[in-house]
């Protein structure tokens, strides 16, 4: 008997080790899909920085997701629990949030990312042309990129949501409402959700007119000068 349970617990122990390796290895190759990311876009704000005097670029996070919350996603869609099923099935273990200044900065960011020849588009929402029923805006990309290993190149999937200071304002602070009040919200609460995101939507726009302005005043004035 005690024979049994040493031998099954040696096999439980070598299959969590083998999980264990297996999640390392994804994550090595998640991790290094990020960095690539993270590279083209930082070469992307520079290099508009030399050419418009700015960066449409404000800031930039990212995050893997952790084998937990990779599990309880695909056991909420009723998937294969498994590091190759979530590899399989889910498209933001990697995930990287773009912070732009302006509405248009968001579209000239994701065109110039995508543009990328070595870039893959597997999925794109608009969410600013057409935001979620509760007010969320934000442009969602999934672009595969290669990673080099040892053993040979490799796409990886890499999930990025790009949007304004003002939209991140709202989906920051909405999410951890959401997430003080588990389960549905009050109608009360929804509404005024929205209705701030509509107040933000019109924030965004208007800023976005008195750059444009800014922006043709500048040219004007070095058209005069010159
Ligand atoms: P997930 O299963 O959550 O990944 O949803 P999905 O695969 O249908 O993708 P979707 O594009 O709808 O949303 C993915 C991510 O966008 C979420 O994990 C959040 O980070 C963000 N997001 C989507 N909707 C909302 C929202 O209503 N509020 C906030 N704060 N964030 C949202
Ligand atoms: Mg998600």
């Amino acid at each position: 008997m005690s024979e049994i349970n040493t031998a099954s617990m040696l096999q439980m122990t070598s299959e969590f080790q083998r999980m264990v390796d297996e999640f390392f290895e994804v994550q090595c190759r998640y991790q290094a899909a990020i960095r690539q990311v993270q590279t083209k876009l930082e070469n992307l704000d520079d290099e508009y920085q030399l050419r418009h005097r700015r960066n449409p670029i404000h800031s930039i996070s990212s995050r893997m997701k952790t084998i937990q919350s990779m599990m309880d996603k695909l056991r909420r869609r009723g998937q294969p629990i498994s590091i190759a099923s979530a590899v399989e099935n889910l498209y933001d273990i990697a995930g990287m949030r773009v912070i732009c200044s302006y509405i248009q900065d968001i579209y000239t960011v994701a065109d110039a990312l995508t543009a990328q020849d070595d870039i893959h588009v597997l999925r794109v929402r608009d969410y600013i042309r057409n935001p979620k029923p509760n007010g969320y805006r934000s442009l969602h990309l999934v672009i595969e990129v290669p990673v080099f290993l040892s053993q040979g190149r490799v796409t990886v999937p890499v999930e990025v949501q790009i949007r304004t200071i003002a939209m991140d304002f709202w989906a920051t602070l909405e999410h951890t409402l959401r997430y003080k009040k588990p389960g549905t919200v009050p109608e009360e609460i929804s509404a005024a959700l929205l209705q701030t995101a509509s107040d933000i939507t019109m924030l965004d726009e208007r800023m976005q007119r008195i750059h444009d302005k800014v922006e043709a005043l500048n040219s004007g004035e070095k058209g005069t000068n010159t």
